[in-house]
């Protein structure tokens, strides 16, 4: 069968929850599930974004929900769920894709930063996915997918906190798909590598400022659009762990095997 055809069949009327919609890869991925013809929940702060989004696409509102949600704050995800029941019925997929990144050294980076990082990589994250688990449970049925990162698996220079909380997921998703595989419930960790888009620009500093300053690697990297398709595709495929992006992918194994010579070489490269 032909690839789009599959991931057609795969996708079409599945109810998809993308969280981190508004820009980059979740934006990718909204783009690519509306052509699937899935129906789809955008998770964002920027309403405004996802609104002129859906526009574009010429979605018919029966297809799409537009949650603006801040996953900085405590947000009630139970009722998050009931409000996305209520439109849908149900729900097919989490997509556990919000993500901000931090540029610092530990020793510049205040408290604030680094708990801010895990409130929305880790708990906003997780905590959602616990509220809908009872509906998954239920339905003995669902896919729980974290957007992790290879930096969930190494460590670099200036991103501390963000290694961690990526780490944190990769800990708590290997986890938890031990304790839902029995209940129908599934789990996988989709590790990017370097993909285009503006999330270092976006980075905080270690006091919270805007770092504002593209990442050499990541405008080499792959396209948000290419990512997108190769989460999706791996999505379809069921697969729990899986890398999407250039050779960088490879670093997490490399770092393994040569922990030594790895550490040497990102030193080298990061002039520090
Ligand atoms: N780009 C890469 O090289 C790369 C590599 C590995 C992994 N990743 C991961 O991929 C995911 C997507 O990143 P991206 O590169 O596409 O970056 P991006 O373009 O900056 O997108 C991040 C998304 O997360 C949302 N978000 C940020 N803060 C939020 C908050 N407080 N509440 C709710 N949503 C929030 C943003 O929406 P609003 O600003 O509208 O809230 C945006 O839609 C992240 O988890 C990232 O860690 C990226």
């Amino acid at each position: 069968m032909h690839e789009r055809e599959g991931m057609r069949n795969f996708y079409k009327d599945k109810v998809v929850v993308v969280t981190g919609s508004s820009s980059g890869i979740g934006r990718e991925i909204v783009e690519q599930l509306a052509n699937y013809g899935a129906k789809i929940v955008l998770c964002a702060r920027n309403q405004e974004a996802m609104q002129e989004h859906v526009r574009r696409m010429n979605l018919a509102d029966e297809n799409y929900l537009i949650l603006a949600l801040d996953f900085s704050q405590a947000i009630d995800f139970n009722a998050v769920r009931e409000k996305i029941l209520s439109k849908f019925n149900h729900i097919d997929i989490l997509i556990n894709n919000a993500g901000i990144a931090q540029k610092s050294l530990v020793q510049e980076t205040n408290e604030e930063v680094e708990r801010r990082i895990m409130e929305v990589n880790y708990f906003a994250n997780i905590n959602f996915t616990k509220a809908l688990l009872p509906h998954f449970i239920d339905r003995k049925k669902g896919q729980i997918v974290g957007i992790s990162s290879i930096l969930g698996e190494i460590g670099l220079p200036f991103v501390g906190p963000y290694c961690a909380s990526k780490h944190a997921l990769n800990g708590y998703y290997n986890s938890m798909r031990y304790d839902l595989e029995k209940l129908g419930v599934e789990v996988a960790i989709v590790s990017p590598g370097f993909i285009k888009t503006e999330i270092t620009k976006k980075s905080l500093t270690g006091s919270g400022e805007i770092h504002d300053k593209d990442s050499v690697a990541q405008e080499k990297g792959m396209s948000a659009k290419d990512c997108a398709q190769g989460i999706l595709k791996n999505i379809s495929k069921k697969k729990r762990q899986s890398y999407v992006g250039g050779l960088e992918t490879l670093m997490p194994k490399f770092a393994f095997l040569f922990p030594r010579l790895f550490h040497f070489l990102m030193r080298k490269l990061h002039k520090i």
